[in-house]
């Protein structure tokens, strides 16, 4: 008999570093524990969390040897006990917290959302945790409405490129921010109405600009860093600013004096809290975003796709911020 342990092709690290000190090879199998679910992957999104977890700069810290990854697209293979479904073999969108890129994936029972036919694994991938996080901070934080402002900064990331197409769907003016021209572009062709190029300009006075002095009614923001300052002043009367992530590096201090002065407020939005405790608002984003994706309605930008052993690659042009659109892994 053999006693050999199962294994699988698997991305893995040894240690926290960098995207070339990733491995590449065979790796324990993942069992599915009680309330686990094995997914066969086939769909793996890389993005920059997966790049602050390697570099051990992000909330979520992992024990050594670790996969990375944390979007999934695939099929049901094993439910862990106590789990009664979704079936084997069902299409699903999921999410993890690591434990992602390889030929199984492993994920909490709770994370998983069966896809509607006609949505394509790389394409659930690509929306599963940018489309989420972006739908969650402008529908269940800031409650945007039709017809008011939204300013998104990292127009072209992830999430912020998520948050200008949403925002778009939700009847709002969108004002992108981002460093170049091209990026601009990329926001103009999701649905921005209008772009700053802060490099060569200052974001606030343009918003005046725009806005005819009335400054915006949301800022999203994934970038935070150095535009803080600028973004905070661009928010008008009630304006509400949604913090997603500190793609900008530093982390701001928030004068609450500019707060008051205009009755603004700012709302702090993580991911975790709607996938573990608001499970019907993220169920209900999780359905939303995949009806929209299967309608037409939104379109992941997938700019690359290839093996595991591309992972090293994808993930540095993420970090170096060479990369415009989504890279995805197919196992
Ligand atoms: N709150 C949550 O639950 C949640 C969920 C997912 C992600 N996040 C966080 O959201 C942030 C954005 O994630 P993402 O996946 O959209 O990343 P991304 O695709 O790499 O986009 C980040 C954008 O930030 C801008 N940026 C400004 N300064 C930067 C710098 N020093 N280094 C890198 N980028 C810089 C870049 O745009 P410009 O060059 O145009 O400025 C870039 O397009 C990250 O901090 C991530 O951890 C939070």
């Amino acid at each position: 008999m053999n006693t050999e342990p199962e294994t699988m092709r698997a991305v893995f690290a040894r240690a926290y570093g960098t995207p070339q000190d990733l491995e590449i090879g065979d790796f324990p199998k993942f069992v599915a524990g009680p309330g686990e679910i094995l997914i066969n992957a086939k769909a793996l999104g890389v993005a920059f969390h997966d790049g602050l977890q390697l570099a051990g700069k992000h909330q979520i810290k992992h024990q050594m040897p670790y996969v990375p990854g944390m979007e999934i697209a695939g099929t049901i293979a094993e439910l862990g006990d106590g789990v009664e479904g979704p079936p084997i073999g069902t299409p699903v969108m999921a999410l993890s917290k690591g434990n992602a890129w390889a030929e199984f994936a492993k994920v909490d029972a709770s994370q998983v959302w069966p896809m509607p036919e006609g949505v394509r694994f790389v394409d659930a991938a690509a929306l599963s945790m940018a489309y989420s996080t972006a739908h969650c901070g402008l529908r269940w934080e800031a409650d945007v409405q039709p017809g008011e402002v939204v300013l998104v900064t990292g127009a072209s990331g992830a999430v912020g490129q998520a948050a200008v197409e949403i925002s778009k769907l939700m009847g709002a003016k969108v004002i992108a921010v981002a460093s170049t021209d091209e990026r601009l572009a990329m926001a103009a062709e999701y649905g921005a109405d209008e772009g700053i190029n802060y490099t060569n300009a200052s974001v606030k006075e343009a918003v005046m600009e725009l806005t005819g002095g009335k400054g915006v009614d949301v800022a999203f923001d994934p970038v935070m860093g150095s535009l803080f300052p600028d973004v905070l002043s661009s928010l008008g009367w009630g304006g509400r600013h949604v913090i997603i992530g500190f793609a900008g590096g530093e982390i701001p201090k928030i004068p609450s004096n500019r707060l008051l002065i205009k009755n603004r407020r700012a709302l702090g939005m993580v991911m975790t809290y709607y996938r573990y405790t608001e499970t019907d608002k993220m169920r209900e984003t999780a359905d939303t975003l995949l009806g929209w994706c299967r309608d037409g309605k939104i379109k992941p930008p997938v700019a690359k796709t290839g093996p595991l052993e591309k992972a090293p690659e994808f993930l540095t042009e993420i970090m170096e911020r060479k990369l415009i659109g989504r890279a995805i892994l197919e196992p």
